[in-house]
Parts: C-alpha cells; sequence; structure tokens
C-alpha cells in the first residue's frame, strides 16, 4: 500500500475451471490474491485503497447461503472476511460491479492485472473513460492503469520466517514421498506405481497434494523432461527419474531425485551420476548473498562441461564447451527457478540494467543440474537412455545458504542404502 500512491488496486481472486462437462478442477486460489489475503474460496474479489479513511482493505466475497453451501461446501461469508481474514469491510461478491465506479473516483490511477480477466479488463476501461468525460464537472478518475504484478513479486520473492516455515513443510513432506519411491522401487514395478506412493504421502502427511505433475520416468523417459504419462513398466538396469513436490498451506516443495531401478547404479550411470551431483554441489556453493542468479549456472555448467569431456561425450576442452554451448546436447534447461507459491515463483531475474540479479537472504531457489543422454549412433552404448537430474530447495540465508531438501539423499551410496532395505 505504502508504494501505490493514492492509488486503488484490484485483484480478481482465481476463476473456476472445468474439467469436463460439470465436474470442476479442485479449486486454487491466484497465489498473489493468497499472498495479500489467505482467502481461498472462489468467486472473491480484494480492493486495496490506502486513500479511504476507513476500508483500507475490503474484501467481495460469496455471501452466507446455505442452500447452496450444502452442495458446494462452506463459505466464511461477509461476517468472516472481517473476522477471520481482517478485512475492514466486506461485502457480496454481487456487489462489486455496482461498486466499481464509486471505488475508482478520485483516484489517480488504478493497480490491475490486465488480461487475466477480460470482462472486469473492459468495465475498468469503460468507468475510466465515462469518469474522463465528467471531468468538467469535477469527477476525477484515474488517468492510468498500473499492473501491481512486478511490486507484488518483489515482495514475494523475499520469504518472512512464516512462509520460510511453510515452504520447509512442504519440503518435509516432499521428503516422505521420495524416500517411499526409494523404498518401492523395483524391476517390474509401473511408474505409476511410484507416482501413487508418492502422492499417498503427500496426502497422508497434510500436503495439498503434489504441486505440479509428478514426473516418474524410467530409461528413455527420463531424458524427457516434462514426462508425466508414467504408464510403463520399469525395467532391470535402468535409471528412474523423480520430480515430484508436495504443496502445503499453499507452498510448493520441488525436488527430483535419480535412482537406480534396480537398487545398485551400474558403472556408467555412477559416472554419469557422479558428473551431475559435482555439478550441483558445486552450484549450491554458490549460493550466498551477492552472487548472481546466473553465477550459480555458471558453475554447474562448467562441472558438467569437464565431466562430459573427461567421460568421452562431448570432444573438449571443457572451457570450449562451455563457450560454444556444446553441452547442451545432454543439458538444455537452467539450473535454478524461484520457489514459493508457485512451483516458478514470482520476481525478476535480472537487475534493473538487465543484469544477472544478485541473490538475498530470504530468497529460496531450486539447483537442478541434470544430464539427459539419448541413443544416437554416436553416443557409447553404456550411457544411453539414461536422463539424470538431482534438484534441491535452496534457501539464501545471511551467510550462505541452507539446502531445506537436504534429508532426502542424493549421495549414491546413499541412495543404495535406503533401496537395499526394500
Ligand atoms: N518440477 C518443475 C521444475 O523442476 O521446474
Ligand atoms: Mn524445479
Ligand atoms: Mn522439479
Amino acid at each position: 500500500m505504502a508504494q501505490m500512491d493514492g492509488g486503488v488496486a484490484i485483484f480478481p481472486g482465481a476463476p473456476e475451471s472445468v474439467r469436463s462437462n460439470d465436474v470442476h478442477h479442485r479449486y486454487r486460489q491466484d497465489s498473489d490474491f493468497f499472498y495479500l489475503t489467505g482467502f481461498t474460496e472462489p468467486g472473491a474479489v480484494l480492493v486495496l485503497d490506502p486513500e479511504n479513511p476507513k476500508h483500507r482493505y475490503m474484501l467481495y466475497v460469496q455471501p452466507k447461503a446455505p442452500d447452496k453451501e450444502r452442495w458446494t461446501g462452506r463459505r466464511v461469508g461477509v461476517v468472516g472476511a472481517r473476522r477471520q481474514f481482517g478485512a475492514d469491510a466486506a461485502f457480496e461478491a454481487e456487489k462489486f460491479r455496482a461498486d466499481l465506479q464509486h471505488l475508482l473516483i478520485g483516484r489517480p490511477r488504478v493497480f490491475l492485472r490486465m488480461g487475466s480477466d477480460p470482462d472486469l479488463d473492459r468495465e475498468v476501461l469503460g468507468h475510466v473513460a465515462s469518469l474522463r468525460a465528467r471531468a468538467r464537472a469535477g469527477q476525477h478518475g484515474p488517468l492510468e492503469v498500473v499492473d501491481p504484478t512486478p511490486a507484488l513479486a518483489e515482495s514475494r520473492l523475499l520469504k518472512s520466517p512464516d512462509e520460510i516455515e511453510h515452504i520447509q513443510r512442504a519440503v518435509d513432506i516432499t521428503a516422505l514421498g521420495h524416500l517411499a519411491a526409494m523404498r518401492v522401487a523395483s524391476p517390474g514395478c509401473h511408474e505409476y506405481e511410484i507416482e501413487a506412493e508418492i502422492e499417498y504421502e503427500f496426502r497422508k502427511a497434510g500436503g495439498a497434494g503434489p504441486a505440479y505433475p509428478t514426473i516418474c520416468g524410467a530409461g528413455a523417459n527420463a531424458t524427457i523432461l516434462h514426462y508425466i504419462t508414467n504408464d510403463r513398466r520399469m525395467r532391470k538396469g535402468e535409471l528412474l527419474l523423480i520430480d515430484a513436490g508436495a504443496e502445503y498451506g499453499g507452498y510448493a516443495g520441488d525436488v527430483t531425485r535419480t535412482i537406480p531401478v534396480s537398487g545398485r547404479f551400474n558403472d556408467a550411470q555412477r559416472a554419469l551420476y557422479n558428473v551431475v551431483l559435482g555439478a550441483q554441489k558445486s552450484a549450491i556453493r554458490k549460493v550466498k548473498p551477492g552472487t548472481t542468479f546466473d553465477a550459480v549456472h555458471h558453475a554447474a555448467v562448467k562441472k558438467l562441461a569437464e565431466g562430459l569431456v573427461a567421460l568421452g561425450l562431448v570432444e573438449g576442452p571443457p572451457a570450449r564447451v562451455v563457450k560454444s554451448g556444446d553441452y547442451r546436447r545432454f543439458y538444455m534447461h537452467r539450473t535454478s527457478h524461484w520457489l514459493g507459491l508457485d512451483v516458478h515463483d514470482a520476481g525478476r531475474y535480472t537487475s534493473g540494467s538487465g543484469s544477472s540479479r544478485p541473490l538475498e537472504p530470504g530468497m529460496v531457489l531450486t539447483v537442478e543440474p541434470g544430464l539427459y543422454v539419448g541413443a544416437e549412433s554416436d553416443i557409447p552404448m553404456p550411457f544411453r537412455n539414461n536422463g539424470i537430474r538431482i534438484e534441491d530447495d535452496v534457501l539464501v540465508t545471511a551467510d550462505g545458504c541452507q539446502v531445506l531438501s537436504a534429508a532426502i539423499p542424493k549421495e549414491p551410496d546413499a541412495i543404495e542404502r535406503v533401496m537395499s532395505g526394500r
């Protein structure tokens, strides 16, 4: 509100979304809306109006309606919106359209994320135009529409202690899923059986479920970055790549582990795995205040290039492999993203001048290098069809970093130990 400079801000909640016919997806609130309010019901609108002497924070919500609540669940209603969510004033959602023009009068700008709700965009612009026409009568409306997303993203990027606790809990639940996967994966299992074990643990521990579709890919499937079909029977000698994260209290975990289906890495797999692990550790060592976001990526790329050359998969020298980008044949994504309410969380990756952004305490990012080796004829046989990614969730602290997902084994011997206890 301190940054709004006399403006009024309007945030519609997320729309409900149809899965098929008359069945909806389970509702999830828009992340910005949730960040500002904690309010999780559909059909709501948030208005922030710092110039309003009495009502700076207003919620428009679906009213109590026992006949409707019988079907679709409880609503906190107008009174609950004030009592439980701290709104200065709350109204029935239906009233919002009628109040809209009044909310805009005398405000120099309106904060609205255009393009998300075209009907609302049209109505706001309609009121802006009609207030402009009434300027001679002394009524002034907003002269500009400003996207609140970037300012909010900056706030969301720096996590509060309470948010960090939520992310840690999401990651702790995520750990239960990954450990279960290590205990049950074995030749003959289907990829979906592993997915089921993981998501069972997520829900059983009180998570909302997976924060994104669980990836369980073995053998060649591990080399498909967003493989979520998860329907193949796994075979001895394959690596299984599991990218799975729980959502808890709105916050996401995002962890990848790669394990041998039979419980033991073969020599080629272990060699590849150790290259990725070395790259991941080197990148994590870079995570501290002042290092740039890109420096974390470059630390990983340097180690991956060295490893690829050492294994004979790419022709060296490593410095040239980095410069030419030849490593991209086996590593085609970036090493990190912000993590929070969204798996790929809000916040710029560059500073004002366009250069990579220095890390600050309170930021949370993933570190997730990988190598994805296909089956082309120039690739030595033992390396073919192996996909490896190792992904941890890392908090930037005052003097370095804390790996929130450190409890999930990633040393090859440690993984084999967990798997041998099956
Ligand atoms: N699971 C999505 C990602 O790793 O970015
Ligand atoms: Mn990730
Ligand atoms: Mn992931």
